[in-house]
């Protein structure tokens, strides 16, 4: 099915900034999220139909330690602890795929750090 990449620094952010110091983001940045737990990204998202849906985070991390973070889906935790692990460098990206269940129309996806180190920065969600 076509796929829709929704920038981080359009969704709603809490506890954290949008930035564009490192390299090889799309749009014009991402979200850099605060260094603690809590920190969200939350995107609006369209699906076609109901059911399992294919959803794509893509972060970076450049430290050597994971920052983990919850996923939620129409406020329902639904990929617990989700590792992000290290890409090597702030430059560098990678894409984070999941399963999830959807309702037909909007849904509300939340990426919310689980650690004091806050998330990895987010750039994008496709859906
Ligand atoms: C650095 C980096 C940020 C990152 C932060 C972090 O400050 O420049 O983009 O978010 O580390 O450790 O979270
Ligand atoms: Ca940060």
């Amino acid at each position: 099915a076509a796929t829709t990449s929704y920038e981080a620094e359009s969704a709603t952010i809490s506890q954290g900034v949008v930035e564009s110091n490192h390299a090889g983001y799309s749009g014009t940045g991402f979200v850099n999220y605060d260094n603690l737990v809590g920190s969200y990204v939350q995107w609006s998202v369209t699906a076609p139909s109901a059911g399992a849906a294919t959803i794509v985070l893509r972060y970076s991390n450049g430290t050597t330690t994971n920052r983990p973070m919850d996923i939620t889906v129409n406020g329902t935790v639904v990929a617990a602890a989700t590792s992000f692990g290290s890409t090597t460098n702030w430059d560098t990206w990678q894409s984070k795929t999941l399963t999830v269940n959807l309702n037909a129309g909007t849904n509300t996806i939340r990426a919310t750090a689980t650690t004091a180190n806050g998330g990895p920065n987010v750039d994008w969600l496709s859906v």
